[in-house]
């Protein structure tokens, strides 16, 4: 098994005037050549701040990370070596495109920056990353305001496979388009792994997408990874009492289930969060051992780790439904995207 990405403990704490917030508190996480690892969780959890610190934007305030055979310490001595590791794909494309270039230098950017190929080398390159994103000679002669979202989304992708990183950290990289478009661009992704073996770090609040796209599943809850293991296993045995609720919020699944379990209340506040299991306060099944002692990930079988005192429990009482279930095939894209493209 080879890792393209592993962090140990890492945490964020950013300076408020109420005391340090924990964006991030612990994180370990592994990403495999080319797999997909989906990260969820409501907004505000720190799905961002973790994407950043990855890609050397945001610095840790403890913990390790690991590109590879490349252990970050200092950000800025990694820089380059960093960037030929792990690129990252944001939500608005807009911003991260200089305006005033065509598409065509925009792709040879980053070429250009590390030095790579001589003028007509790094032309060929480009042609061939643009025809890899669906992009043909006319869209590279265009500015980025010429072009659709979508489109420019699919520059943003030319442009950070340009180094041929071994991971792309992909933060909400769908969720701006036109759900038509969010389907196109989800398969792009899917396309591009399996002729490159590039591996996705894939965040999203969106848990049908993450399903769609991740060979694994991370589940985040207030800074902490609450559920992890095969996409197919955190889906259907919904062994965390979060993981389940965000499962529920899908209009779609919710008319298969007859035993609904919907979040209530707001996240707390991650400057002061609750004691012991931090979803305690809208967990269904919390009782006194939740305040008292953090649940730690614990192996539930089949790759499936879990951090919930009473996951033993919760799991015996999604059978009966699991039973029902079990019939289902599993869909090519999302339910609310397919209609959409349609
Ligand atoms: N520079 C900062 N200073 C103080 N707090 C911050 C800073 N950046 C982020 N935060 C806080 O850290 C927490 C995590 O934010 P983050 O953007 O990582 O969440 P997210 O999961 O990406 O949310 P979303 O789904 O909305 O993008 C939030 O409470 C946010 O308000
Ligand atoms: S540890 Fe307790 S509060 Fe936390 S998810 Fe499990 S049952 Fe709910
Ligand atoms: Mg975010």
């Amino acid at each position: 098994m080879t890792l393209v990405l592993e962090t140990n403990d890492l945490t964020v704490h950013h300076k408020t005037p109420r005391g340090p917030l924990r964006a991030v508190d612990g994180i370990s996480i592994q990403v495999e050549a080319g797999e997909t690892l989906g990260l969820v969780g409501e907004s505000g959890c720190g799905k961002s701040t973790l994407a950043r610190c990855v890609v050397g934007i945001s610095k840790p305030t403890s913990g390790t990370i690991m590109l590879g055979d490349l252990e970050i310490k200092d950000g800025s001595r990694h820089r380059f070596q960093r960037a030929r590791s792990v690129q990252m794909v944001f939500q608005d494309p807009s911003g991260a495109l200089n305006p005033r270039l065509t598409v065509e230098r925009l792709i040879e950017e980053p070429l250009k920056v590390h030095g790579l190929g001589k003028k007509a080398e790094r032309k060929a390159r480009v042609a061939e990353l643009a025809a890899q994103v669906g992009l043909s000679d006319y869209h590279l002669a265009r500015h980025p305001h010429e072009l659709s979202g979508g489109q420019r989304q699919r520059v943003s992708i030319a442009r950070a496979l340009a180094l041929e990183p071994g991971l792309l950290v992909c933060d909400e990289a769908v969720s701006a388009l036109d759900v038509s478009v969010q389907a196109q661009v989800l398969n792009l992704f899917v396309d591009l792994q399996k002729r490159l073996n590039v591996a996705y770090l894939f965040i999203s609040h969106d848990l049908s997408v993450v399903r769609y796209i991740s060979h694994r599943i991370a589940v985040m809850y207030l800074g902490r990874i609450v559920e992890v293991g095969p996409a197919e296993e955190v889906w259907n045995r919904r062994n965390h009492p979060y993981t389940r609720a965000l499962i529920d919020a899908i209009p779609d699944e919710a008319v298969r289930r007859d035993d609904i379990a919907l979040l209530d209340g707001d996240v707390p506040s991650p400057v002061n969060p609750p004691s012991g299991c931090t979803f305690r306060t809208r967990c269904p099944y919390a009782r006194e051992r939740c305040a008292a002692e953090v649940p730690v990930l614990r192996d539930r079988g089949n790759r499936l780790q879990v951090a919930c005192h009473f996951a033993d429990e919760i799991e015996a009482a999604n059978t009966v439904v699991e039973t029902v279930r079990s019939g289902q095939a599993r869909s090519d894209v999302p339910a609310h995207l397919r209609a959409a493209a349609h």
